[in-house]
């Protein structure tokens, strides 16, 4: 199976993607909420970067797992995300912000697996989370 082929690649890896959102779980640093969130974003460089999230005194200057791994990919030179996984131990599902940070990088087809720490994990499109979204398209011509 060719590893070009995006969607191919993706099915071929949920499995895996979603265990190093929950191996990226383990670093959250939730002092106030208690509630550790994994996240695992496969970028078009072919790499996966993690992120956890990382909580603030000051409450709203918290960052969710999914933003730190976006985040981390595009800062290191990733153009799209092709893929995320998300997990906590309820298999909670993705902010909207978050939702809308995808759509930034993703496209409404991208796979989003939502794990619980067991490894189960139900998968969704990034359009099925955010229908209608916002993005450059809505924007006026410059
Ligand atoms: N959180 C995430 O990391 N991702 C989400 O999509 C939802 C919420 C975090 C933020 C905060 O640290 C904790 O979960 C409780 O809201």
């Amino acid at each position: 199976m060719s590893t070009t082929n995006s969607q191919e690649y993706t099915q071929l890896n949920a499995e895996q993607l979603t265990a190093q959102a929950i191996a990226a779980l383990k670093r959250a640093y939730v002092p106030y909420s208690g509630y550790p969130v994994g996240a695992a974003v496969l970028a078009d460089d072919g790499r996966v970067y993690t992120g956890c999230n990382v909580e603030n005194a000051v409450y709203p200057l918290t960052i969710c797992a999914e933003r730190v791994a976006i985040t981390k990919a595009i800062s290191e030179g990733a153009q799209h995300i092709l893929a995320l996984a998300v997990a906590t131990v309820n298999g909670g599902t993705p902010c909207g912000a978050c939702r809308q940070v995808m759509q930034e990088f993703g496209t409404p087809a991208m796979p989003v697996f939502i794990a619980r720490t067991d490894g189960s994990y139900r998968q969704r499109t990034l359009e099925e989370l955010l229908p209608e979204g916002f993005s450059a398209a809505d924007l006026p011509e410059k």
